[in-house]
């Protein structure tokens, strides 16, 4: 067989053991690195046994996200329409760095990036970028920000640095996650410049600590980092008040939207994100909650000048400027493999309405999946979905927290995947539904294997 047909017979063989296959790998080390050689081989092999040896050795070790019952950390699968053009992105194999090493690359990456915004419901002229995930998307958006905030006050840091530049504060939601701490490292801000922010709801930023945060230092420059979708419980920032307040501070304010901006392409949950249109930059990812395949983040920006000032490279062997938009001037990469394409294949598969009913049918989903297992002996629901996130906490029977012994059991049972996390300073296990193939079946399926892993604990 031809390697590309044994890729494909593979791929769907895969796909099509999601259902019966344990969620969770049970692959040891030793068992993935066998059907590989010992040391790099002094003569190429053929690349049908390189494929099938790749093949083999993976195929203990593959986790099983791409499935129905995979509820830990925040991961969606990848929709029939994005993985194909994912498969034809690495056929074409384009570098989409510039229209005119990929004229494709470019003008599709364009399509994408008017969608993407559509979607998202955030300003037709805002720019965009699409990075390998949020971790860059917060780096990118991030270095725009740093890019006004120091302009406002006659600093250039892409000529100057941060070297003697007047120090920025960051006022962060204290539920950021720890991807943008890394991003603000990244960039040489240091960890000290952040200054977390609280307020009386769980996960939220009150008007009264952030107007006390900026009355702290006026006119200093100033990013203020909000959240949609906070990773345990699902809050969101209270945009409308926060961000007309943060700006008129002279302000930049940027959103960690990781997974939780794409409850604004649905009309029921998007009141829970009023306002985050004012926001001046989002980080968001497609291999979330829309279902691309892995990589797939996106920076957005209401201040392409800014966006463009900290990403734009040129060199002479470049062919740059023409009528089509060049991606690299916005993107932190220089060659980089096309992919909007999955994004816009995921968009375009899905449409308005269709990715509205998926963020809804996830969110329904694990109101469901909560309440089954916040139901069970043991087991205490601490906070009930207000989107697609949600903790519960399991007790012996002597009052022991056995949260980490039930998601051991629960994963090592194969039949769905879960993790932990702490909150208000106990374990919890958290669940998280992003996949467009969660079903009420494997809601049922989870319900079901936690009650057996609670009876064989408690
Ligand atoms: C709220 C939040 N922000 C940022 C990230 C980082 O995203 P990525 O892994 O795509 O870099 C995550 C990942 O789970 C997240 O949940």
């Amino acid at each position: 067989m031809d390697t590309l047909d044994f890729a494909i017979a593979e791929a769907r063989r895969f796909l099509g053991s999601l259902d019966t296959r344990p969620v969770a790998s049970r692959g040891t080390p030793a068992e993935m690195r066998a059907p590989l050689p010992a040391h790099f081989p002094a003569a190429g092999m053929p690349a049908a046994d390189v494929v099938r040896a790749i093949a083999a050795a993976a195929e203990p070790g593959l986790t099983g996200n791409a499935g129905g019952r995979f509820f830990a950390w925040v991961k969606g699968g990848a929709l029939p329409a994005a993985l194909a053009t994912d498969i034809m992105c690495s056929a074409w194999d384009q570098n989409a760095v510039l229209a005119s090493t990929s004229p494709a690359g470019a003008v599709l990456e364009e399509v994408a990036g008017q969608f993407l915004l559509e979607a998202l419901r955030l300003p037709a002229d805002a720019s965009y970028a699409f990075v390998t995930g949020c971790q860059m998307a917060h780096a990118t958006a991030l270095a725009a920000a740093r890019h006004a905030v120091l302009a406002r006050v006659g600093w250039d840091v892409e000529r100057q640095g941060l070297f003697g530049a007047p120090p920025i504060r960051v006022l962060a939601n204290a539920h950021h996650h720890g991807s943008l701490t890394r991003a603000l490292r990244l960039l040489g801000f240091g960890t000290d410049c952040i200054v977390p922010l609280g307020g009386d709801e769980p996960g939220r930023v009150s008007v009264a600590a952030l107007t006390a945060a900026l009355a702290a230092a006026p006119g200093a420059p100033t990013i203020v980092a909000l959240n949609a979708g906070d990773l345990n419980i699902g809050a969101s920032d209270d945009f409308a008040r926060l961000c007309p307040i943060a700006r008129a501070a002279g302000a930049w304010v940027h959103v960690d939207g990781a997974f939780g901006l794409w409850a604004n392409a649905s009309p029921r949950f998007a009141p829970q994100l009023a306002g985050v249109d004012l926001a001046d930059s989002w980080a968001t990812d497609g291999h979330k909650w829309l279902n691309t395949p892995y990589d797939c983040g996106m920076a957005i920006t209401r201040d392409p000048a800014a966006h463009s000032a900290a990403m734009r490279m040129t060199a002479a062997y470049l062919t740059t400027g023409g009528a089509v938009r060049d991606p690299m001037d916005f993107t932190p990469e220089w060659s980089r493999r096309a992919r909007a394409l999955p994004a816009l294949a995921a968009l375009m598969e899905l449409g308005r309405d269709g990715l509205a009913a998926m963020i809804e049918r996830c969110c329904d989903h694990a109101v469901a999946l909560h309440d089954g297992i916040a139901a069970l002996p043991g087991a205490t629901g601490l906070a009930r979905p207000v989107l697609n996130q949600g903790l519960v906490r399991f007790d012996a029977a002597d009052g022991r927290n056995i949260s980490d012994a039930v998601i051991a059991a629960i994963n090592a049972s194969g039949e769905a995947f879960l993790s932990g996390g702490i909150w208000n300073g106990e374990r919890v296990m958290r669940i998280s539904i992003c996949g467009w193939n969660t079903s009420a079946d494997d809601v049922a399926r989870t319900v079901a294997a936690a009650r057996a892993a609670l009876a064989g604990l408690r």
